[in-house]
């Protein structure tokens, strides 16, 4: 794991009076977002560093982690590169969270990866692949980084929409339906502390990956006419309006915990013109 702290001065160009409007929400507050170089994790860092968060963010891919270093001019982003797969990694983000940070408000867990593949193209590594990144690695983060978690804070998990059935997506979806299944035990667990624990559930989300690092451009062509068809508002949904609502969970919905809210454009909300 390496540190590639970005270090340089706040330059954002957002106009002054919006920023110090904005600037109240997070003031002060300290964040983790793991999977932040790229997509929405990364809109999800924006958001807060505009509103005056402090954020550890994580990547693993070096070219990402360059780009988000370039991008995230402000001396309250510490980028670092951490693999979810990695325990040792997974470990040593906590020493890293505590010495930037101290203590911790936010934890948003929203790395993933999928890969498309039916059920006779899937292996035995690709299975794992899945589990590891997404199920251990938010599991592990979450152990991990608990012990500097202020009580009152809250966790947040990227999941998937309920009802994103895309055929080639099994594993995936098995890896992301663990994380559904143990976020609501970890609820449960962290009332003492006043932790709430809570999802955003993105539908078709319009990203440079569409969350599969792997598809080829035709691919993603398609992926993301389906997701525009498919939807019952009509269009994908866009990496800050997935931001806007992991940051509500986070700060605004103080008496929520234990919600998967969907960020999906009515697609798993049985309305019409939800073509599954
Ligand atoms: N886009 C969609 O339509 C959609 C829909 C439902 C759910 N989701 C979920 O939403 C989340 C964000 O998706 P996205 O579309 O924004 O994807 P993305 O642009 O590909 O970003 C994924 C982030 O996770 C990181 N990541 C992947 N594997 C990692 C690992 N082993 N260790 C650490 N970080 C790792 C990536 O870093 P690297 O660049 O270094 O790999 C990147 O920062 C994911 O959990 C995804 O499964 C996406």
């Amino acid at each position: 794991m390496a540190l590639a702290g970005g270090h340089r001065s706040n330059t954002h160009h957002t106009p002054q009076l919006t920023r110090e409007t904005k600037m109240s929400r997070f003031t002060g507050k300290t964040a983790v977002v793991t999977g932040g170089t790229h997509g929405m994790g990364l809109a999800i860092v924006k958001q807060l560093l505009d509103e005056g968060a402090e954020v550890v963010l994580t990547g693993r891919n070096e070219k990402n982690i360059e780009g988000a270093r370039t991008e995230l001019v402000s001396d309250r982003a510490h980028v670092v590169r951490s693999d979810a797969a990695s325990m040792a990694d997974v470990r040593a983000l906590a020493d890293i969270a505590q010495e930037k940070l101290g203590r911790v408000d936010y934890l948003f867990v929203n790395h993933g990866l999928a890969e498309v593949q039916t059920l006779d193209e899937v292996t035995e590594e690709s299975w794992d692949r899945h589990f590891a990144i997404n199920t251990k690695g938010a599991f592990f983060t979450v152990q991990s980084l608990s012990p500097l978690l202020n009580d009152g804070g809250a966790i947040v998990f990227t999941t998937v929409a309920n009802d994103l059935v895309f055929p080639g997506l099994s594993a995936y979806a098995g890896s992301k339906d663990a994380v559904r299944a143990f976020a609501h035990v970890l609820a449960a667990e962290y009332l003492p502390r006043r932790i709430r624990v809570n999802a955003v559930a993105p539908g078709y989300i319009k990203t440079p990956t569409m969350g599969v690092p792997g598809m080829t451009d035709q691919e993603r062509a398609d992926f993301e006419k389906q997701g525009g068809l498919s939807t019952p508002l009509k269009r994908m949904g866009t990496a800050e309006e997935v931001a806007a609502a992991a940051l509500f969970l986070a700060a605004d919905a103080t008496f929520t915990t234990n919600v998967e809210f969907p960020v999906d454009g009515g697609f798993a909300q049985g309305l019409p013109g939800a073509e599954h």
